[in-house]
């Protein structure tokens, strides 16, 4: 295949588009939209943000240790896409955008609810990283929609309808269709014969 090379820069690597939800020591929910976030380790079930240390989210985080971060579907985009525009220092985003938060039943820390699937997380440590922060967080408590499971209990990841934003391109892009099952597809060609 041919390739071109684009530097050292971020741009196209795609990222789940996320809301991380977090308090301020005045009880104030603040939402930002983060995509450099992901699952980083299964024991002990660890969750990565990295933040830019002037971010809002970045101070409440490391004021009130708990925070959850919020899978944003494709037709949440707009308000989510707003949450990455402002910053929770110059305004209200739940006012802003109308998202309703509860309090996480793990952490108490504020969830998206209109979220399908939401992280509860607390702060374990960070790398520094220049302009960014690197927060490492325990993964406490996930909730997933009831209407992604069906009777079976198995789930049905169109419920979910995450967004993908691709960095660079500054494009959010849906979900196409399943193409197969992961630790399976490959066994045919990974079998010894
Ligand atoms: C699609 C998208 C992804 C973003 N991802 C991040 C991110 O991962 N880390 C970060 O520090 N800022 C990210 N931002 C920028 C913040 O969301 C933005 O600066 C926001 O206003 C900060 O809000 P706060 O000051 O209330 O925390 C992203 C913005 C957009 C639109």
């Amino acid at each position: 295949m041919k390739k071109r090379q684009l530097g050292p820069c971020v741009t196209f690597f795609p990222q789940p588009a996320t809301l991380v939800a977090t308090q301020d020591g005045e009880g104030r929910t603040n939402l930002m939209m983060a995509s450099w976030v992901g699952i980083v380790s299964k024991t002990p079930p660890t969750l990565a943000v990295s933040l830019h240390h002037q971010r809002k989210t970045y101070a409440n985080i490391v004021a009130g240790k708990v925070f959850s971060v919020n899978i944003v579907p494709a037709r949440l985009v707009v308000a989510g896409d707003a949450c990455g525009l402002v910053s929770g220092h110059v305004a209200d985003k739940s006012e802003l955008t109308s998202l309703v938060t509860v309090a996480g039943a793990a952490t108490g820390a504020p969830l998206v609810d209109d979220s399908p699937l939401s992280v509860e997380c607390r702060y374990v440590q960070e790398i520094v990283l220049g302009d960014y922060r690197l927060v490492l967080a325990e993964i406490i408590e996930i909730h997933a929609c009831d209407a992604a499971f069906d009777e079976q209990g198995k789930i049905d990841a169109r419920a979910f309808d995450p967004l993908v934003y691709l960095g660079g391109i500054r494009e959010y892009w849906s979900l196409g269709s399943k193409s197969a099952d992961a630790y399976s597809a490959g066994l045919a060609m990974a079998k010894k014969p």
